[in-house]
């Protein structure tokens, strides 16, 4: 769990679940590591606890390594408890576009990362694991090789905002991880010369990260979104679709938009071949 938790039901039900799994999780504070601990002793198991870092992302995390060595102490006077490591993720490197602005964040979080390593195993205490990185900085978290695990969620499915990060060798990210998350829409309306009406606006899609792009058709443009519809207008008088046609969207954001929706169809060269229920049900 690359969070924390912060109230005894919480933890309780992170206890109960390690009877079934391997459990980690993150923890910034001793208040956390007191509810965990409690938690697996009553569940009787033993989870893992990871110390967040804050390199960058300003989030959860701690900064000075000799409050991360405090709290690794702390751990390790618990016996419910195991420390795995550190958590150093920074979620703000992941979709800067450019590879050395990029690249140099990396860097940074890397060094603050390799300084609290270097407390820790002063003080005497082994990270078995240093995990963090996600589906934009991989490959600088790779190359500086501090990361003991990459975390990367997006690349499996993508989205139009990944899909403009460039590599180092500058190409984009979709030459690597193709779009495989679509909003299926109908043009509802198509009375106007210059755009027609999608049914997919603000409850469909996420939009924190920019607009979609109509899949298959770089002539078509998606703009000026409501709750429930979108606006199709053309690039070089390009042919607009008609009322009834179906369009596919790639969301700007992959994670919120999957949240939106119940259940996914999954397609084989255009056939259905599996429905999946979405783990949030659509109802977060
Ligand atoms: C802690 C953490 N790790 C990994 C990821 C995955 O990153 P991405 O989807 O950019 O690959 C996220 C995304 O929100 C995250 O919050």
């Amino acid at each position: 769990l690359t969070n924390q938790v912060s109230s005894a039901a919480q933890a309780r039900r992170l206890g109960r679940l390690a009877r079934a799994a391997t459990i980690g999780v993150c923890v910034d504070s001793e208040r956390q590591v007191s509810l965990l601990d409690d938690a697996a002793k009553d569940a009787g198991v033993s989870m893992r606890v990871y110390i967040e870092l804050d390199v960058g992302g300003a989030r959860c995390g701690m900064t000075a390594a000799s409050d991360v060595v405090s709290l690794a102490r702390a751990i390790g006077c618990c016996d419910g408890l195991k420390f795995g490591g550190l958590q150093a993720y920074n979620g703000k490197a992941q979709h800067i576009r450019d590879w050395s602005s990029r690249d140099a964040v990396v860097r940074e979080s890397a060094r603050q990362t390799q300084a609290v390593v270097a407390a820790l195993n002063t003080a005497g205490f082994d990270c078995e694991s240093v995990t963090g990185g996600g589906s934009g900085s991989f490959e600088a978290d790779v190359e500086v090789g501090i990361l003991s695990e990459v975390q990367c969620g997006t690349y499996a499915l993508m989205d139009a905002d990944y899909m403009l990060v460039h590599r180092k060798d500058g190409s984009f990210l979709d030459s690597l991880f193709s779009s495989a998350l679509f909003v299926l829409s109908s043009i509802i309306s198509d009375r106007h010369a210059d755009y027609v009406v999608a049914d997919a606006g603000l409850k469909a899609m996420a939009f924190d990260s920019g607009m979609p792009l109509v899949a298959a058709d770089a002539n078509l443009v998606y703009r000026n979104p409501s709750d429930e519809h979108g606006i199709i207008t053309s690039r070089k008088d390009a042919p607009l679709p008609r009322c009834g046609d179906r369009i596919a969207l790639v969301p700007g954001h992959c994670d919120p938009t999957m949240a939106m929706h119940d259940r996914i169809h999954v397609t084989v060269e255009g056939t259905v071949e599996a429905v999946w229920p979405t783990v949030s049900g659509g109802s977060w």
